[in-house]
């Protein structure tokens, strides 16, 4: 006998109805060829929220409504920028608005707007059969219209509560703009400073991926997936993009299992852990093996043995780019490789929805497989509370009073000041008084009010950061006198202002010294010159990779004319790398490393200069004293023959020194700390043993301030060899003048088992040494042994 449609829709209907009811469970609301259903909200917490038999029951409800053509659609991305309330304007618009009415779209990205994203949604809710709601990717970042530091400046705090709160408000501003999907945090180790994405991420150390990629997790999702201030996370790219050859984007990477298990892979594992509801593959191939269609990192390694319940989503594009690699013949066979490799959902390859049904006809593909991301793609959606209210992201009350307000940008500004890196203050020039006579603010970025937004703006508008001038002049006192002078453009202009440069080139200006003159003079009628240089926001994010880290066009000059009438100079560097700062080390007294560090840029560098606020950060990423020495980083192998002074046949340079010049972990504050009486509770422990070691901490100075303590370990001999340091912990502690503290570190097996040769986590008997300090550097010491 065969069933009509009708009757096998509503059978399916009958039963799940059936099964919810006998559970004692929610209402399901699924009706004829309808699959909104009401959800009680999710009180579950991160890790388990996935492991809901009810929500598993009512995903399967929904697949068992769908069409074949409906499911694929469900792993389709497209994105959108066009207004979608007005008629669209081109024909590919008018291509994805079909396919959004048809159901054939299960997600959009860069649609914002409360008006914009409920018009998007109601085309589907209105029109298409099954009205699955689409779910609202946006890449915020570090922001959405408040704007925080970049992420790297971010992570200079090695501030967990603060980085969570940041992410939290991203979330809350993009939650009440109708968004409800990040692709961040990024958490690629990235040891390259050519890189331009390194200014998206934590930095080089794999533990400080991880530490601060959770927080950023936690910020964003909250506890609660279905609260309406929280937004899906994305952990990307999945994996090894950080190590693109040369520090090129896009390039290939050239990795062995070691670096790949032990240094790549654990902040992912991490963010598997914390419940990030979703990952995004990579552009790059590790050995000859696109990211986008590995099986074994995809459906083995992160669905498999760890356990990820959400969905993939392909970076953009990356599913065709197969074909360009040179690893898939077509975009058909992209599309097979992609699917069995593991990846669910097609960001703008418009692969899956032109071959997955053709494929699976042709049994190179498996509708278990379809099935499984399609479970994957509405269970987020479940979660997120959309198919209970599809528009309950949409509403302009909250656009209008959550977005920008005082409070956000009141925390903004805090972590701004917590992300600031004093590198160098001889002298003890800074902090100012902000009763000083005569300051003078010079350089290309002295008012700039765009570059301190960074790359990754999100709404972040044109112009709208608080500049270093505007922050000076409202912390000096009225009858300080402050000079301004620009000195030189950085770059000529390449779009119209407020016109977005994301993916135009920068030029620099390498000629125009007309104005360098007014800069010199005044300079020279001052007491202190803060130099506002480094680079422009542009110089850093995607596909913005440089071989030369130095400073552009003209700076140099500019800092050498006004060195040349007044040596009281305070640079303050604004980037998003780290930098060659061999020069301006050199010839300045101090030097305060300020990132790009958002909309209130101006009023949190104001708030280190003039001593409101006591730096306390520090480098997440080790600053060379050359670009040659790239890439450079300060958790490196031994080598067999690590140093000798008398002799060349060492590993060194001839040129050039081999360690940092501003080394990771690295930060200086307006008091200085001592560490003493390193102690360990024991010096023998069993392999799943664990021991404590503690440190006094003491602030020498006359000024309170707050101290990030560092652990490092190393491992001496192992089946694999170890870095020569690791780091495996801190803590931030604040202590008044004078005051000491004891701050202990536990170490277990957690902390001391590696990717063995064995191709397992283990911990391997031997030797391990630890230091605690204030930097990579760090001289304290002690040891233990772990046995059998
Ligand atoms: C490409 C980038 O690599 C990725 O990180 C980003 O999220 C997507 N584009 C979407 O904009």
């Amino acid at each position: 006998m065969r069933l009509s449609p009708s009757f096998f829709y509503k059978f399916i209907i009958i039963f799940f109805i059936g099964i919810i009811v006998i559970l004692g469970a929610n209402k399901l609301k699924a009706q004829d060829n309808v699959a909104q259903t009401q959800i009680q909200p999710n009180t579950s917490n991160n890790s388990s929220h996935f492991n809901n038999n009810l929500l598993n029951q009512k995903v399967d409800s929904v697949l068992a409504l769908m069409r074949i053509n409906e499911k694929i659609g469900q792993l389709v991305q497209y994105s959108g920028k066009w207004n979608m309330t007005g008629p669209s304007s081109s024909n590919s618009d008018q291509y994805k608005l079909e396919k959004l009415k048809k159901g054939e779209v299960g997600s959009m990205l860069n649609i914002t707007s409360v008006t914009s994203i409920r018009e998007t949604q109601r085309i589907v809710i209105e029109h298409s059969r099954l009205k699955i709601p689409l779910i609202f990717a946006y890449d915020v970042i570090h922001g959405y219209k408040t704007i925080f530091p970049i992420p790297l400046g971010e992570s200079a705090s090695w501030d967990l509560k603060i980085i969570e709160q940041s992410a939290a408000i991203a979330a809350k501003e993009s939650a009440a703009s109708g968004l409800n999907w990040t692709f961040a945090p990024m958490i690629d180790v990235s040891r390259d400073a050519r890189w331009g994405r390194v200014m998206e991420g934590v930095g080089e150390d794999t533990f400080l991926n991880s530490e601060i990629g959770v927080a950023r997790i936690k910020g964003f999702q909250g506890n609660n997936l279905s609260d309406n201030s929280t937004i899906a996370a994305c952990a990307k790219h999945f994996a090894g993009y950080g190590f693109g050859e040369a520090g090129r984007d896009y390039n290939t990477v050239n990795i062995g299992e070691n670096e790949l298990h032990n240094v790549i892979l654990p902040p992912f594992k991490a963010a598997a852990n914390a419940g990030v509801a979703t990952f995004m593959n990579a552009f790059n191939d590790i050995d000859g093996i696109p990211a986008t269609g590995d099986k074994v990192l995809q459906r083995d390694l992160l669905k498999g043995e760890w356990n990820f319940n959400g969905f993939i989503v392909s970076d953009w594009g990356s599913i065709a780019e197969m074909e360009v690699h040179g690893y898939a013949k077509d975009e058909k066979h992209a599309a097979e490789i992609a699917l069995n490799a593991g990846s669910d959902m097609d960001m703008q390859s418009f692969a899956y929805e032109t071959y997955l049904e053709i494929l699976l006809n042709e049994k190179k593909v498996s509708i278990a497989q379809i099935d499984d991301a399609v479970k994957r793609v509405l269970r987020i959606k479940f979660e997120l509370g959309l198919f209970d209210d599809p528009y309950k992201y949409c509403n302009e009350e909250r656009e209008r009073t959550e977005v920008y307000s005082e409070e956000n940008l009141a925390i903004a500004r805090d972590v701004a000041k917590k992300s600031i890196v004093l590198l160098k203050n001889e002298n003890k020039i800074l902090p100012l008084s902000k009763s000083i006579g005569s300051i003078a603010v010079i350089g290309p970025l002295a008012d700039d009010k765009n570059s301190p937004l960074g790359n990754w703006r999100a709404k972040g508008e044109y112009n709208s950061a608080v500049s270093l001038l505007e922050g000076v002049k409202a912390s000096v006192e009225k009858n300080t006198k402050v000079y301004y002078e620009k000195g030189i453009d950085l770059t000529i202009p390449t779009v119209k202002p407020g016109e977005n440069q994301f993916s135009q080139p920068l030029k620099f200006n390498t000629t125009d010294r007309s104005d360098i003159k007014k800069a010199v003079e005044a300079a020279k009628k001052t007491e202190v010159v803060l130099l506002a240089i480094g680079e422009d926001a542009y110089q850093s994010g995607e596909g913005r990779s440089q071989t030369d880290i130095g400073f552009k066009g003209l700076q140099i000059e500019l800092l050498e004319a006004i060195k040349a009438v007044n040596p009281n100079i305070v640079i303050v560097l604004m980037n998003g790398r780290p930098m060659d700062l061999s020069r301006p080390t050199e010839m300045v007294p101090s030097i305060l490393e300020c990132w790009h560090l958002g909309s209130q840029s101006g009023y949190a560098i104001a708030d280190v200069i003039f001593g409101d606020y006591n730096p306390s950060g520090k480098l997440p990423v080790s600053f060379p004293h050359n670009v040659g020495q790239e890439p450079l980083y300060y958790n490196q192998k031994n080598t067999g023959r690590p140093y000798n002074a008398r002799s060349v046949t060492f590993s060194a340079y001839r040129d050039s020194p081999k360690t940092a010049l501003y080394p990771f972990g690295f930060g200086l504050s307006y008091t200085t700390f001592k560490y003493s009486d390193i102690t360990s509770s024991q010096t023998k422990i069993k392999v799943n043993g664990n021991l404590t070691v503690s440190v006094k901490v003491t602030n020498t100075g006359d000024c309170a301030g707050e101290e990030v303590v560092q652990l490092y370990i190393r491992d001496l001999v192992g089946s694999l060899i170890r870095p020569v340091r690791e780091l495996k912990g801190f803590q931030k502690v604040m202590l008044k003048a004078g005051e000491s503290k004891n701050v202990m570190f536990t170490i277990d097996s957690e902390i001391l088992q590696f990717y063995t040769a064995n191709k397992k986590w283990e911990v391997e008997p031997g030797k391990f040494n630890v230091w605690i300090g204030g930097s990579s550097e760090a001289e304290l010491k002690t040891s233990f042994n772990v046995e059998e």
